[in-house]
């Protein structure tokens, strides 16, 4: 079913910007500095993917659907999901709160940020790991066609809020941020080289040379 699908999927792109976002934190160890511009950066998908579209993708969309067709077995564990997300919520308000002084090179914003986002990194993590182990699995159970008809047309509205006319999806964007951290911290790794091993390092060899 798309409704589920579109729920996988996100979580995929998800864990693709925990993974950037903790890459860009243990980095900052190496020479105490926060990579601020692509912390930014992927504090703002959290906001307006994570926290935004997916969640009310969910709260909206998947959750009511599930809670009507197995109310027995939802509802302890949706209600618990729904304070996982207002848990995170708050961890993104403590690094949008920090981010700019961590920005200025302020070492107490810094620290606070990076505890806040340490903590929303493990939280987000164990918590799609959840929903993909129990709720999809139920969802693909319980939902029937009509369910999944209805969940999209409100998928289509919640969309409407959150992206922009012509907007990639969010799980483009994850891609390009994975993508200029992963740049980023070898560029920073590499500068961080003393100048001579960085002298030292041969040359790459043409395959007809390494053959
Ligand atoms: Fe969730
Ligand atoms: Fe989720």
């Amino acid at each position: 079913m798309r409704s589920i699908q579109t729920v996988c999927e996100e979580h995929r792109a998800l864990r693709e910007v925990l993974d950037a976002l903790e890459l860009i934190l243990r980095c900052q160890r190496a020479d105490d500095r926060l990579d601020a511009d692509l912390a930014l950066e992927a504090l703002e998908w959290l906001e307006r993917f994570s926290d935004g579209l997916h969640q009310d993708r969910e709260e909206l969309g998947l959750f009511p659907a599930l809670l009507l067709r197995a109310p027995d077995r939802t509802r302890e564990v949706l209600a618990s999901l729904l304070r996982w997300h207002a848990d995170e919520r708050a961890r993104i308000l403590e690094m949008r709160a920090r981010i700019e002084g961590a920005a200025y090179g302020d070492a107490c914003s810094r620290d606070a940020f990076t505890c806040a986002a340490l903590e929303y990194i493990e939280l987000q993590r164990r918590h799609s790991q959840v929903e993909d182990a129990q709720i999809l699995p139920l969802a693909r159970e319980v939902l029937l066609p009509e369910d999944d008809a209805r969940i999209l047309a409100e998928y289509q509205r919640i969309e409407q809020r959150h992206l922009r006319p012509g907007e990639p999806a969010p799980s483009e964007r994850s891609r390009e941020l994975v993508a200029s951290a992963a740049h980023r911290v070898l560029e920073r790794q590499a500068s961080l080289l003393p100048a001579r091993s960085r002298s030292l390092r041969p040359a790459p060899q043409p395959p007809s040379a390494r053959a």
